[in-house]
């Protein structure tokens, strides 16, 4: 590569780097214990139980399924938590990207240990978003089924409504008709609407003994019918390989379901990969500890990170010196070729124009972009109102919505009001979207907030900082997925290759731009 590299003004030795890496590495002690607790499925109880049935924790399946030695892309480990008394671990579900015999698949598991493996409202919304992902990007959909179905106390957030439980048939049915391959194993209860996902799919395992699928269980049956039957009889493994057809191949435990399930995976035709040689970046991930604050009032330099980000840290600018609160430029992350867009303070009109002009040159390049979220909002004051900034924020608005190329969105620092929408917020549906731990969103900060409801005279205001401090964290976001999870920025570049890889298996797709206020 011969584009130019990036230059550090950061010294390692300098008092306040050594005060923000302290205090960064208080932030990750917290953030590290509470993702833990949330890996480590359901009770102790409930663990024991499920491993003396002989079966597998949901992250030790995953760990058989997928390829020796490669990473698992989770996605929202951290969902419902500080909801529910906290008694729904990663919402009971485990979703993310995982390679398969070579090949990027999507992965849901049930986790049984977590009330039965049932669903509450993120439990679906992490299903179906998982879903999304696989119909965006082309991705085999493997699903590690191990479920009692519907949480029944949440029944009505949960079942009726458009992206409810039902969706996920919905999904499993579009993505065949696209000839995305949608792989079932059975490796515990599949109840009532939960019998679907193996039926809807294009092949089912069942490990016998475990797996059991029907619409009613036996409780249901013998207050519907009378008639008493075992789970076993009623839809086990036998049943459904040997008489009803249900499922299609029978395995002895779960490490021999796994294995079948890559033979599956192995067999599908293969796919082109856009990978080329890694180049490691000058300067490590690592020093963003000291590099980042934990106070969101304190810039960030968008350099500063993205040097650390970026193959051996070079990045060809695009208007340096042109509305300079937005950087913009193409780079390449783990050998993957990227477009990135950085907020460098708020957003004016030259830094959004500067922004949709760069984006026009990503989809003529067909070059997926990385959005580096850290954004207060748009400027203000009567000077620029009148100069028409809604007008062009609202290019850059239309330039984000509309760019048919894969977006990813990492929020780095601050995401608050329209500088949300603008830098590819989730109403834009960006392919991904991930924070790191210091990061905050919110409409506006809690002080702002405060000083708006005090001006127009509301009782409210002065509780308003705490709440607005409460939601803006990134648990609370987390919890109720409005990102895809919080990473580490050591991990940066690992879960952006990834996701790189992921997108560029996304079918290409024509820009149809609106009209461009001018
Ligand atoms: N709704 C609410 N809670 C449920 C539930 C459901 N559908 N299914 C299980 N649970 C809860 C249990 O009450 C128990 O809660 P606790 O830990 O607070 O005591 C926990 O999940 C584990 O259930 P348990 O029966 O002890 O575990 P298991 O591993 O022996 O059996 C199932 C799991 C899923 C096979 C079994 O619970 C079952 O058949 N549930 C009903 C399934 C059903 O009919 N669903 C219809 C929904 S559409």
């Amino acid at each position: 590569m011969s584009f130019p590299k990036l230059k550090t003004n950061i010294s390692i030795h300098d008092e306040t780097f050594i005060n923000n890496q302290k205090e960064y590495q208080h932030l990750l002690k917290t953030f590290r214990q509470r993702i833990s607790n949330a890996q480590n499925h359901g009770s102790e109880k409930a663990k024991l139980k499920h491993l003396e049935r002989g079966k597998l924790l949901a992250r030790n399946r995953i760990d058989l399924l997928i390829d020796k030695g490669t990473p698992f892309m989770e996605l929202s480990p951290m969902a419902a938590i500080d909801q529910y008394n906290n008694q729904f671990p990663s919402a009971g579900i485990i979703t993310g990207i995982g390679k398969v015999e070579g090949r990027i698949c999507i992965i849901v598991a049930n986790d049984a240990t977590v009330k039965g493996g049932t669903y509450i409202r993120e439990t679906i919304k992490k299903h179906t978003r998982a879903q999304e992902i696989a119909k965006q990007n082309h991705l085999p959909c493997i699903y590690l089924v191990d479920s009692g179905g519907i949480f029944l106390p949440e029944q009505a957030n949960v079942f009726p409504d458009r992206f409810d439980f039902g969706r996920v048939f919905f999904n499993q049915a579009q993505m065949s008709a696209l000839g995305i391959p949608q792989i079932a194993v059975v490796m515990g209860s599949c109840t009532a609407g939960g019998a679907y996902v193996p039926a809807m799919s294009d092949e089912a395992i069942m490990v016998e003994n475990q797996g059991t699928i029907f619409i009613g269980g036996p409780p249901l049956v013998k207050a519907a019918t009378g008639e008493e039957v075992t789970a076993e009889e009623l839809g086990g493994t036998k049943v459904h390989t040997q008489i009803s057809g249900v499922a299609d191949h029978a395995a002895t435990d779960d490490a021999d379901a796994l294995k079948k399930c890559r033979s599956i995976i192995a067999s599908l035709p293969p796919n082109e990969n856009s990978y080329s040689p890694i180049e490691e970046p000058e300067f490590s991930l690592n020093e963003l500890e000291g590099i980042l604050s934990i106070d969101p009032k304190k810039s960030i330099d968008a350099y500063e990170v993205i040097m650390r980000m970026v193959d051996g840290s070079r990045f060809q600018e695009f208007k340096a010196d042109y509305g300079k609160t937005l950087v913009t430029g193409f780079a390449k992350i783990m050998g993957f070729p990227v477009g990135i867009i950085a907020n460098n303070s708020f957003l004016t009109a030259e830094s959004a124009q500067k922004g949709a002009h760069f984006i026009q040159l990503c989809v003529q390049r067909k070059t997926p972009i990385l959005f580096l979220q850290n954004i207060t909002g748009f400027i203000v004051g009567k000077t620029y109102e009148h100069q028409g900034i809604a007008r062009d924020g609202a290019k850059l608005i239309h330039a984000v919505a509309n760019a048919a190329v894969p977006k990813i969105t990492l929020v780095i620092g601050g995401s608050y009001g329209a500088g949300n929408y603008a830098m590819a917020g989730r109403a834009f549906d960006p392919h991904f979207l991930f924070m790191w731990p210091n990061s905050r969103i919110s409409v506006m900060g809690g002080e702002q907030a405060q000083m708006v409801l005090e001006t127009i005279g509301n009782e409210q205001a002065k509780r308003l900082k705490e709440q607005f401090e409460e939601e803006s964290s990134v648990y609370y976001s987390t919890s109720r997925l409005w990102d895809d999870g919080v990473i580490e920025p050591t991990d940066t570049r690992i879960v952006l290759g990834m996701a790189l890889d992921t997108v560029s298996q996304s079918p290409e797709a024509e820009t149809q731009f609106g009209v461009f206020r001018m």
